[in-house]
């Protein structure tokens, strides 16, 4: 059934697991998700980008999600709204029924230049208002998204703030984030510690200095009723990697979020983990493998099988290693 985000951040909470946040496009996604949240009796977070929206419309993408909740009507999820960019994009989202909605003000409504810490208040606390009084979850960010290693901030979902930027900006403030919460009464925040989205997060497998795992502890021993929100938490796993480039694709050294961070993470109130770049390479590497050695077929469902089943072992893994499976 459809649940609101609080309600199972507030369960991951009390019990000390997280959840990951998985990115659908397609039914195949939506479907592989399903099936490992059946098989390991886990809540499911499902979102949805601008991106998403772009490629496969709103209605479908709702469509898609409500099929999940008729077909596994045992299983909570919420259908939340990844990176909204401005109160009216979060307001449209919950109209066409999402349960929980992200205000992403770390971001200018262009999502290119990154805005004052009193437009993010601003615009996450409006949100925060229309949102509670009907019962809808929202997630706010503080910080920008981006690299340790270049400096430079991440593209958000696609636009991108320019320039070079300090290592306090890469890193949410503890005071701030005190100050922020307090402000806005968002249910979740996100918060900046090295992490960015997409597959090239890291130039080697990332330690202290460029993933800060420390900034989860102190943001959270200074708001312990906040749950933490970790986004770009891909793990990039080498060995889809090694899939990929054996069946003819062309992908440049790179690492990711390694699972045990993320472990560490959880033991200090992250409980939503944003994933979108595993199941894209779980999928493409399959796809890849499966064209490479039957290039006689040409039947869609013979390499979306393959496919799909390589995204529910992803995300198998991930409901596992985050103490999410047996939640339900
Ligand atoms: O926020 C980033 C997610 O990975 C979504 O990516 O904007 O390409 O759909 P997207
Ligand atoms: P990844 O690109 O690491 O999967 O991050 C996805 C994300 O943060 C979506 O909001
Ligand atoms: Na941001
Ligand atoms: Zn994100």
């Amino acid at each position: 059934s459809l649940v609101s985000m609080r309600q199972l951040l507030d369960h991951a909470a009390e019990n000390g697991y997280g959840i990951p946040a998985f990115n659908v496009n397609n039914l195949e996604q939506v479907q592989a998700i399903m099936a490992a949240a059946d098989a390991l009796d886990s809540p499911v977070i499902m979102q949805a980008s601008a991106g998403a929206r772009k490629y496969a419309g709103e209605a479908f993408l709702r469509h898609l999600i409500d099929a999940a909740i008729e077909a596994y009507p045992h299983i909570p999820v919420v259908m939340h709204q990844d990176h909204g960019q401005s109160p009216a994009i979060c307001m449209a989202a919950i109209r066409s029924g999402f349960s929980s909605v992200m205000m992403d003000g770390s971001l200018e409504a262009d999502g290119k230049s990154v805005a004052s810490y009193e437009y993010n208040v601003a615009v996450s606390r409006e949100v925060v208002k229309f949102s509670h009084s009907i019962g809808v979850t929202v997630e706010a960010e503080l910080g920008v998204l981006g690299s340790l290693e270049t400096m430079k901030g991440d593209k958000e979902d696609g636009h991108g703030a320019d320039g070079t930027m300090t290592r306090e900006q890469l890193l949410t403030d503890v005071d701030q984030a005190a100050d922020f919460v307090k402000q806005t009464q968002c249910d979740a925040l996100a918060i900046a510690i090295g992490t960015s989205h997409g597959a090239y997060k890291f130039t080697r497998k990332p330690t202290g200095d460029i993933l800060a795992i420390d900034r989860i502890k102190e943001i959270h021993a200074r708001i312990p009723n906040t749950h933490l929100v970790m986004h770009g938490s891909s793990s990039v796993p080498q060995e889809l990697l090694a899939i990929i480039r054996e069946f003819g694709g062309d992908m440049k050294e790179t690492y990711g979020v390694p699972v045990e961070e993320i472990q560490e993470g959880i033991r200090h109130g992250v409980r939503k983990i944003n994933i979108d770049t595993d199941i894209r390479l779980a999928m493409t590497a399959a796809i890849r493998q499966f064209m490479f050695q039957n290039p006689s077929k040409f039947d869609p469902r013979d390499y979306l099988k393959p496919a799909r089943l390589a995204a529910e072992q992803v995300v198998r893994a991930r409901f596992e290693a985050f103490g999410c499976a047996g939640q339900a």
